[in-house]
């Protein structure tokens, strides 16, 4: 049979590849296709995702027109259904100007909770797509807040955020807010609080459906980690997506 396990052939094929890749140095002719490869393979994996979580309470796919206003509505929703009104410690991992920061500031008044943003303030630390390294730099400047609740920390979450965690007890029910762009730094982030992340808290993405990066951040940390979430909302295509580990 062709495709037995104990095909000699079959099984011997990938050491025998590697051995023509490696020895040939097939990189240099390859290395090209590299990237469309890699996008092709996330983006295929991306539409499996969206087909198995088509089912979800609140959900504008297939949407036509990308309205980045939407965000808001997909926040409010959540914050209603998972009644966020009450404490809450909410961590948003890039901050920039401080849009999606002030709303949930806005939004949840209670005196217990706790606002805690970060970013660079300089920019993103690579390149990200067609923007580059130094890109939504706020030339170093933190949002002005009127409310002793907030906090911000300065610097590439990297250096940040092990500190942050060491001296800063999350007692609260957690809202992760992932709004970083990169891969790097949402796997990063979602790696670091895994300690710390428990049944019922929320992750909110701002890029999700970018399959090279917060995607693929997001599917790698909950396959590494044996994470299971479930999807409360998505809006524009699965762009901005919230989600309640279970
Ligand atoms: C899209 S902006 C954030 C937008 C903001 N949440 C809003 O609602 O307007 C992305 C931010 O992530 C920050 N960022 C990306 N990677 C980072 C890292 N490793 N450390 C710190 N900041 C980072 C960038 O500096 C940038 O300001």
């Amino acid at each position: 049979m062709l495709f037995s396990p104990n095909n000699l052939f079959l099984r011997r094929l990938p050491g025998r590849l590697k051995y023509v890749f490696l020895r040939f140095g097939l990189h240099n002719l390859l290395g090209w296709i590299f990237f469309p490869m890699f996008w092709l393979s996330r983006m295929t994996q991306l539409g499996a995702w969206v087909a198995r979580h088509r089912q979800v309470p609140f959900n504008d796919f297939p949407s036509a027109v990308f309205n980045y206003q939407k965000r808001y509505e997909l926040y409010k929703f959540v914050l209603e259904r998972e009644k966020l009104d009450g404490p809450i410690s909410y961590l948003e991992f890039g901050v920039a100007a401080g849009d999606s920061f002030r709303w949930w500031a806005a939004q949840n008044q209670h005196p217990d909770s706790r606002f805690h943003g970060f970013d660079t303030f300089t920019g993103l630390p690579e390149d990200w797509g067609l923007f580059k390294k130094g890109d939504m730099s706020t030339g170093k400047q933190i949002p002005e807040m009127n409310d002793a609740r907030c906090q911000f920390y300065a610097g590439l979450f990297q250096q940040t955020l092990p500190s942050f965690l060491r001296s800063t007890p999350l007692t609260h029910r957690r809202v992760i807010h992932l709004d970083a762009d990169l891969f790097t730094a949402t796997l990063y982030v979602l790696t670091s609080l895994h300690p710390y992340l428990q049944s019922g808290d929320i992750l909110l993405f701002d890029e999700f459906n970018v399959p090279t990066h917060e995607f693929s951040a997001f599917t790698d940390y909950c396959r590494s980690f044996y994470v299971q979430t479930e999807v409360l909302a998505a809006v524009n295509n699965y762009y901005q997506v919230a989600f309640r580990v279970l």
